[in-house]
C-alpha cells in the first residue's frame, strides 16, 4: 500500500536555509531514510544526507524528525499518520554543513580529551583476566554506535553553545564511567582519578539528570542510571567522606 506523504525538509548550509515542502511517495514498511532517498532520487538531487548501514548500526543517519533526535533508518513511517507533515531537520546542537549533514567534530575533540585505558603494569595483553561480573557491568556501554543523538539532545549544550568547552556530554561521560569501572584499568596508579576528572574537567556537574539522553538512545543504553548517576555518587562519596577529605588536605600540601 502506498500513499503520498507530506514532508518538510531543511535545506541550506552554514550561511542559512529554510524548510521546504515536498510530497513524496511512501510505501508500506518504509522508514524515514527510504523516503529521504526517494526525495533525493526524484526531486532534490543535491540533497545532502549522511547514512551508511541502513540498519541502525553505523550511527550516521542521525537527524531530527518532528523535532526529536532520531536515526532516520530506524524511524518507521508507520508511526506517523498518513496526513501528517513529517519534518526532517539536521541535529540542532552541531553546526550545519549542508541540508541534513552536520559537523560532529565536537564529539571527536571530546573523545580525544579522555585518557585511554591504562594497561595493568606487569601484565601482557594475553594475560588479562576479568570476572564475568566485571565484564557485564560495562558491557552495555560498549553497544554505543556513536550516533551522537544523546549529545544532540542534552540541554546543557543544545541550548547553550557556551557550555561546549566545559562539557563532554553524556556519550563521553559514559566513556569515563566505563573506564572507571574497568577492573584492569590502572589509571589510578598513575595518579588519574577518572571519576574526579569527570567532575572537575569534563563537566559531570552540569548534568542535572534530566535523562533526555537515555530517552533518545537507539541502543537503549541506560546512560543516566548506569553511568552518570553512579559516577556522581562516587564523586559525592569522595567529596563528603571525611577520611578522603582529610587525605586530600594532607597529600595536596
Ligand atoms: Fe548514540 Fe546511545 Fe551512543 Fe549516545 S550513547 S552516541 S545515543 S548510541
Ligand atoms: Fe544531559 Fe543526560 Fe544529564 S540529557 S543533563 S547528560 S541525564
Ligand atoms: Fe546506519 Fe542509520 S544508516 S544507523
Amino acid at each position: 500500500m502506498s500513499y503520498t506523504g507530506h514532508f518538510r525538509v531543511w535545506r541550506g548550509d552554514a550561511e542559512g536555509g529554510e524548510l521546504k515542502d515536498f510530497e513524496v511517495e511512501v510505501n508500506e514498511g518504509e522508514v524515514v531514510l527510504d523516503v529521504i532517498h526517494r526525495l533525493q532520487a526524484t526531486q532534490a538531487h543535491d540533497l545532502a544526507v549522511r547514512w551508511n548501514c541502513k540498519a541502525g548500526k553505523c550511527g550516521s543517519c542521525s537527524a531530527e524528525v518532528n523535532g526529536r533526535p532520531r536515526l532516520m533508518c530506524m524511524t518507521r513511517m508507520s508511526v506517523f499518520a498518513e496526513d501528517e507533515t513529517v519534518t526532517v531537520t539536521p541535529m540542532r546542537a552541531f553546526p550545519v554543513l549542508r541540508d541534513l549533514v552536520t559537523d560532529v567534530s565536537f564529539n571527536y575533540a571530546k573523545a580525544r580529551e579522555i585518557p585511554s585505558f591504562v594497561p595493568p603494569p606487569g601484565l601482557a595483553p594475553g594475560e588479562y583476566r576479568m570476572a564475568q561480573q566485571d565484564v557485564g557491568r560495562s558491557q552495555e556501554f560498549r553497544k554505543c554506535i556513536e550516533c551522537f543523538l544523546c549529545q544532540d539532545t542534552c540541554h546543557v549544550v543544545r541550548d547553550h553553545e557556551e557550555n561546549k568547552p566545559d562539557f563532554a556530554g553524556p556519550r563521553f561521560l559514559m566513556r569515563i564511567a566505563e573506564l572507571d569501572m574497568h577492573p584492569l584499568d590502572a589509571a589510578a596508579e598513575t595518579g588519574l582519578d577518572r571519576a574526579r576528572t569527570a567532575q572537575d574537567v569534563h563537566g559531570l556537574g552540569y548534568c542535572n539528570i534530566t535523562k533526555c539522553c537515555t530517552e533518545v538512545c537507539p541502543e537503549q543504553i541506560h546512560i543516566t542510571d548506569n553511568a552518570l548517576i553512579p559516577m556522581k555518587e562516587r564523586t559525592a562519596d569522595r567529596k563528603y567522606d571525611p577520611l578522603v577529605w582529610l587525605g586530600d588536605r594532607i597529600f595536596r600540601r
